[in-house]
């Protein structure tokens, strides 16, 4: 059976619901309660994330949560996430407390450079374009004056423009690779905007160029788009102590637990199917400041597997050396993030974000964003190797356990003192849940 819906966008909210539970649900006024809980009651708000996307029906809930003394560059910090995964910010805190009384988190920025092309073909002489492009580059800055002005007033703008000849991969294939500067802001709108004016502009001055024959002219535009690789945007962070203070359980021997990370860190390196388990947990912490500080996670993320992959084979992120009996954790990563424009000034949550963290610019947060990828890994790599993962993710995944078998608060909290020092695993819960019911 088929389903399709002429005008779907054009109908009114309460129509599309009406439309979507009649068609689709077995019991239409259920499904139309599921998603009317999640309204806001406050109109004005509810209005603001209507009008976020197309086709709203209704608001989807994520745990916001924070994790506290976070120490970056000698500055204390609350750090919020936004996630759903039991154990993230639980971690995420350990392992903020851990470095927090080992120095803190050491970051700083190594560069901030965004990239944007052209793609477009050109049927000619290859030292013909070149001539040309050199020509008419200061062209490209002197047409997009209106475009770039604001942007130059904060420090930013355009760094450079350059073409590229890539017909040795594609016949007649060519870019014009620009850099920029956006400051404070992610910079997709302002570098899309100035790209689109470049390929007016190689059309137009082409057209006008008289040294080009009729072909050469009519250079053809394929798109204009910014790139999320951005491995000229990038971060450092890293955490360091005396070998001698990296266990803090006296149950766990600091030379044995370093040499056992070091290696954990090394297979990440070396073998791909682990560093995307490795570096899926950076992301953890990565993507859950990102969301909650109203930023683009997938350009985040697309971005920086990417740059996992820039030898030419997936990678670990982070590394790991043991020199002078001083055990050193870092990463360097590419993050292009805002901390004006897009939801930054809307919604009122990343606002709220924005202000715990002490309204950072744009390579402030990269840095705080960073230190929350090390910290979850490390704390990931640090179960890992020692007690293994399931002990803490399990403990943290128990309340979802009870929630599925609609434990009360009292049955809640006799499971909780049982599993205090059990293992704890579904059907374990269950029995005991069980039991205690009987
Ligand atoms: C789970 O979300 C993340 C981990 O798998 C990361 C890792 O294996 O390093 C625990």
């Amino acid at each position: 059976m088929t389903h399709n819906v002429k005008g779907f966008s054009k109908l009114s909210k309460e129509e599309k619901i009406d439309w979507i539970t009649n068609t689709y649900f077995e019991n239409p006024e259920e499904a139309k309660e599921s998603i009317l809980k999640y309204w806001n009651s406050d109109e004005n708000l509810q209005k603001l994330h209507d009008e976020f996307i197309e086709n709203t029906l209704t608001n989807f809930y994520l745990p916001y949560g924070v994790a506290p003394n976070f120490t970056i560059n000698g500055k204390s910090y609350t750090i919020p996430m936004a996630i759903e995964e039991s154990s993230v910010v639980a971690a995420a805190s350990k392992a903020a407390k851990f470095w927090g009384e080992r120095g803190g988190f050491k970051t700083s920025i190594i560069n901030t450079e965004k990239i944007g092309q052209v793609h477009f073909l050109f049927h000619g002489n290859a030292e013909k374009i070149t001539t040309f492009f050199n020509k008419i580059k200061p062209i490209f800055f002197d047409d997009t004056k209106e475009i770039t002005k604001n942007m130059q007033k904060r420090g930013g703008g355009i760094l450079n423009i350059e073409l590229r000849d890539k017909t040795n991969e594609i016949p007649n294939y060519y870019q014009l690779h620009a850099t920029f500067n956006t400051k404070d802001s992610m910079g997709a709108n302002f570098i899309n905007t100035c790209l689109e004016q470049f390929a007016k502009t190689l059309e137009n001055q082409a057209q006008e160029h008289t040294d080009f024959t009729t072909d050469e002219k009519n250079i053809q535009i394929i798109m204009s788009i910014l790139s999320n690789y951005v491995p000229n945007c990038l971060v450092r962070v890293e955490v360091s102590c005396p070998l001698s203070e990296i266990s803090d359980d006296k149950n766990i021997d600091a030379n044995e637990f370093a040499q056992k990370f070091a290696t954990a860190v090394r297979i990440a390196e070396i073998e791909p199917y682990r560093a995307v388990t490795h570096n899926k947990g950076i992301m953890n912490g990565i993507d859950a400041v990102v969301l909650a500080t109203g930023n683009d996670f997938r350009a985040v993320e697309a971005g920086i597997h990417a740059y996992a992959s820039k030898s030419g084979q997936y990678s670990s992120l982070s590394h790991v050396k043991i020199e002078n009996d001083i055990f050193t954790f870092w990463m360097e990563i590419p993050l292009a993030l805002g901390t004006v424009g897009g939801l930054t000034s809307l919604h009122p949550l990343v606002k709220f974000s924005m202000e715990l963290l002490g309204k950072p610019s744009a390579e402030e947060l990269m840095q705080i964003v960073a230190a929350a990828g090390l910290a979850q890994n490390f704390a990931a790599l640090r179960s890992l190797t020692t007690t293994g993962i399931q002990q803490g993710h399990m403990k943290m995944h128990l309340m979802n356990i009870l929630n599925q078998h609609h434990a009360t608060k009292e049955e809640k909290q006799k499971v909780l003192d049982y599993f205090k020092d059990t293992t704890v695993s579904h059907s374990l819960v269950v029995d005991y849940l069980e039991k205690i019911r009987s």
